[in-house]
Parts: C-alpha cells; sequence; structure tokens
C-alpha cells in the first residue's frame, strides 16, 4: 500500500502545533506495519539550515492558478527511513511565519495544486493520498475536478483528518476563479459552498472517500451544534464515512528513561522521577521543597485551551493552596499577559516562560506531579499523552480525545490515569485540583496511579492500524 501524506508542518522539520507531531510521527508507525508512505510538505524559511542542506532537488514544474504560472520545485531527504517532499516557490513560502498572512487562500491552492503536478513528473502514483486539515482540504476536490479524466491519477483514493474543525479555511468565492480555476459547478450545499464564501474543510468533507478525526469521542462532538462550528450539518450528513482514531505518541522519542533533556532518567519510579522536581525548581527560581505538589502547563496559550477557567480562580487557588505552577507556551497576547502578571503577583508560587523551548518542555513533564489542561474542545490533544509518558496526571475537562485517554481516579478502585470535571466551569476544575492534590498527600494513593499512567497505551500502533484498515477500504 503507498501512502503520500499531504501536511502543512511536519516535525522535526517546521511545527506549529499538534499537527506536526502528528505528521513526524505516524508515516514511521505505518511504515513499520508494512505500508510505504511519502510525505509532502511546503518549503518554508523556518526549517532550519541543518534539513535544507540535505535536500536535493528532484525536478521543477508550472502550476496554474488563475492567470498565474507559479514555479515549484520538489525536493526531497529521507528522514528515519521517510521520504519527504518540500515544495519550493520562495514568494508563498519564504516568510517569516507558517501561516497569517493576506494570501493564505492563494498560497494553499497553489500547495494543493502542485502535488497532482509533482505527480506527473514522479514515478511513484499512491494508492491513497492523506491529507490533513484545511491547508490541504482542496485535495479530493481537484481529484473530482481538474485531474478526473487523467488516467494517472484513475484509482487514487483520499483520507482526510480533521485535527481541528476550527480553523477550515474560509474565503470568498471570487477564488473560485481568480485562483481556483473553477467555475460554479462546486458552489453548492454539497460541494465547497458555506454561507456564500468557499470552505477548503467542507469540500474535504465532501470529496474525500473517509473522512476521520483524532479521537472517537471528537468524531461525535462535532456532529453537535456546540462543537461543530457550522459544519455539523455536513458531518452529520457525511457520518457513514467518518471514524475517530485516536492519535499517539513517539514512545522511544519520548522517554523519561532516555531523554537528554531531563536530569535524573527515570522508568516508572517515582522516587527517581521526582528529583527533577528540585532541579527545576532551582532553574525557575522557585523554593526548592520536594513536597510542594508541581503542576505543569504546557500550550499554546489560545481559548480552545481553556485558560478563561484558569483566569477565573486562580487567585482563590494559589492564594489558599501550597502549590506551584508552571506554565510554559505562546500564543494570544491577552494569556500571555496574564500569566506574566500571576508570576509577579505571586513569585514563589507561578512561573510563565513565555516562548516555546522543546528541552524545558521535557523538564516540566518529567518534573511536575499534575498537568493541567482544561481545554474548551480538544481533538485529541498532546500534552496530556506525554504528560502520562512522564508520569505527571493529568486533570482535564472531559471533551474529545481527553475523554478517550484520561480516566479520573476512583479512590474506591483505585482505577484511573488521571483527573477529570465534566462541565466548562471554573469552580468544578477547581474542586478537582483540589481532589488530586489531596491524593497526592496519600502516598499509596498516589504510586497506585502512577502506576496505572505507566500503563496506558501511549503508542501509534493502535493508530496505524486503524488507518491501514481505512486505507484498505477504500482501495477496496
Ligand atoms: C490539533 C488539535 C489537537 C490534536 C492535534 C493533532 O492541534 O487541537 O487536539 O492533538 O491537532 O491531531
Amino acid at each position: 500500500m503507498k501512502i503520500l501524506m499531504v501536511g502543512s508542518e511536519c516535525s522535526p522539520f517546521v511545527k506549529s502545533g499538534g499537527l506536526a507531531d502528528v505528521l513526524g510521527s505516524l508515516p514511521q508507525a505505518l511504515s513499520k506495519q508494512g505500508a510505504e508512505v511519502r510525505v509532502v510538505l511546503p518549503k518554508y524559511q523556518e526549517m532550519s539550515d541543518e534539513w535544507k542542506e540535505q535536500l536535493t532537488l528532484l525536478g521543477a514544474y508550472r502550476v496554474r492558478l488563475g492567470w498565474r504560472n507559479q514555479y515549484a520545485g520538489i525536493e526531497t531527504l529521507t528522514c528515519n527511513g521517510i521520504t519527504f517532499y518540500f515544495i519550493d516557490n520562495e514568494y508563498y513560502f519564504k516568510r517569516s511565519n507558517l501561516y497569517g498572512f493576506g494570501d493564505e487562500a492563494e498560497r494553499f491552492v497553489f500547495f494543493n495544486r502542485s502535488i497532482f503536478e509533482m505527480l506527473k513528473i514522479m514515478d511513484w502514483i499512491p494508492d491513497v493520498i492523506h491529507c490533513h486539515d484545511w491547508q490541504t482540504g482542496l485535495i479530493p476536490l481537484y481529484l473530482h475536478t481538474h485531474y478526473q479524466n487523467d488516467p494517472l491519477f484513475h484509482k487514487i483514493k483520499t483520507v482526510f483528518t480533521i485535527h481541528n474543525l476550527k480553523y477550515q479555511g474560509i474565503f470568498p468565492a471570487s477564488i473560485l476563479h481568480e485562483l481556483m480555476d473553477l467555475d460554479h459547478q462546486v458552489m453548492h450545499e454539497d460541494g465547497i459552498e458555506f454561507y456564500g464564501n468557499v470552505n477548503f474543510m467542507k469540500a474535504a468533507l465532501n470529496y474525500a472517500d473517509k473522512v476521520t478525526t483524532v479521537s472517537k469521542t471528537y468524531a461525535k462532538e462535532i456532529q453537535t451544534s456546540y462543537y461543530g462550528e457550522n459544519l455539523d450539518g455536513v458531518l452529520r450528513k457525511r457520518s457513514e464515512k467518518l471514524t475517530g482514531v485516536i492519535n499517539g505518541i513517539d514512545i522511544s522519542a519520548y522517554d523519561p528513561a532516555t531523554d537528554n533533556a531531563i536530569p535524573f532518567p527515570y522508568e516508572s519510579c517515582f522516587n527517581e522521577k521526582i528529583k527533577n522536581k528540585s532541579m527545576l525548581q532551582k532553574e525557575l527560581g522557585l523554593p526548592i521543597d520536594e513536597s510542594i505538589p508541581m503542576v505543569g502547563i504546557v500550550s499554546r496559550l489560545v481559548e480552545q485551551k481553556g485558560f478563561d477557567l484558569i483566569a477565573r480562580v486562580i487567585d482563590e487557588w494559589v492564594e489558599q493552596d501550597n502549590v506551584q505552577l508552571v506554565v510554559l507556551g505562546t500564543g494570544d497576547y491577552s494569556y500571555e499577559s496574564l500569566f506574566r502578571s500571576l508570576q509577579i503577583r505571586y513569585p514563589t508560587k507561578v512561573v510563565a516562560v513565555i516562548e516555546f523551548k522543546e528541552t524545558l518542555a521535557r523538564r516540566i513533564y518529567a518534573a511536575s506531579d499534575l498537568f493541567l489542561m482544561p481545554s474548551r474542545f480538544e481533538p485529541c490533544g498532546i500534552g496530556q499523552l506525554l504528560a502520562l509518558r512522564y508520569l505527571s496526571a493529568p486533570i482535564v475537562r472531559e471533551t474529545g480525545g481527553l475523554v478517550d485517554t484520561v480516566t479520573s481516579f476512583n479512590e474506591q478502585t483505585e482505577e484511573g490515569n488521571g483527573f477529570s470535571f465534566k462541565n466548562y466551569n471554573a469552580h468544578d476544575m477547581l474542586y478537582t485540583i483540589r481532589r488530586a492534590l489531596a491524593i497526592y498527600q496519600n502516598k499509596n494513593k498516589w504510586l497506585k496511579l502512577v502506576e496505572n499512567m505507566a500503563n496506558s497505551n501511549l503508542s501509534w500502533d493502535y493508530a496505524a492500524e486503524t488507518y491501514l484498515e481505512i486505507y484498505q477500504s477504500t482501495v477496496g
């Protein structure tokens, strides 16, 4: 089975969020199970020179977008046994950031179309193109329009994965003609039309052979109006081809027993783990005391992640409880300044590092006892999986992938690998944090919880098997 994965970011080359982690580790898991997987991405300026130097040019061609006729180069490298292709066009991708420009539609129309033009000059045709998020949403549509009669693409099937339904790629209908070379034949309810605009995500939902999203719970949630981002109707209509497949993490790349970023590597031993806490307290200028419970947050600082709840009860919480809160991440200005000001108000209890540093992230997972992730919605979530891997008990809201990966600890049966609360309510969260802190004081119970965390299934094996079944079902 030959699979071409297409996405707009991928670790270790370029990353803005969880999508990059998935594209950086799923291909290897699939190839371990016998699939031949290649990955294609835009060649961004942000990629480090170390990678750029390894690229070789395979060929070049032109891509048509309305009246434009744009250059595209394909460059390639191999990393961990996987072949990666990078589509080069400096006008579109040699910029200071991955996203957020005024010509986003043009950049990604170009990227989507260049995939087909690239295949024309290669002697490798995939059985399935697996597309991820709105930036690749036009590929299934193009297969049914521009490239429909090309025998080269005749047998190709498409699978589209929703990593976050909130970001859909919505643009004015004028781009249909102006950039996409399509006419109004696709501008209807079962096509690309969305309240008079065009919607790339919707195009994928309608034209892909299979649609997946990154947890079973999110697959159900997005068919309701609360989580559906105005596409719940389309998703209900397409529910037969929609499946939820939970993400894994690369358990050898994130392994507390071998992680160079942490001062005291450990297996599943709590006494070894706790030594990492005092080191981090020292590094961050917090009072050094192993008995103080440390709560970690490693996250993009955006509304989705539930920081409103924290803002609401933080004073009540940290004024009364003997805890340390360590926050790492960047994002919306309002949340960045929220955490900065908390650090100023509570210098012995709150530390906020407003940047993203991979090695510090790992030290926080290793040092913290608890990991707070009260998301308003969460398609899958990776933070809680990493926290489980490093034996930091996740406190989560019961939504999306958080439901599917964290079960709340039950003191009677001693089952459960974390803590959770149901309603998006700040005091429900605080109550749950305090329940966790109380259990932390009961060492026997805590050790049982640690054991349960260590037994959580976090690898990619299940997801890879399931994706292979999905690919197989499309090719028949
Ligand atoms: C997005 C989602 C996150 C998910 C990730 C990878 O970033 O917000 O929940 O884990 O994609 O699928």
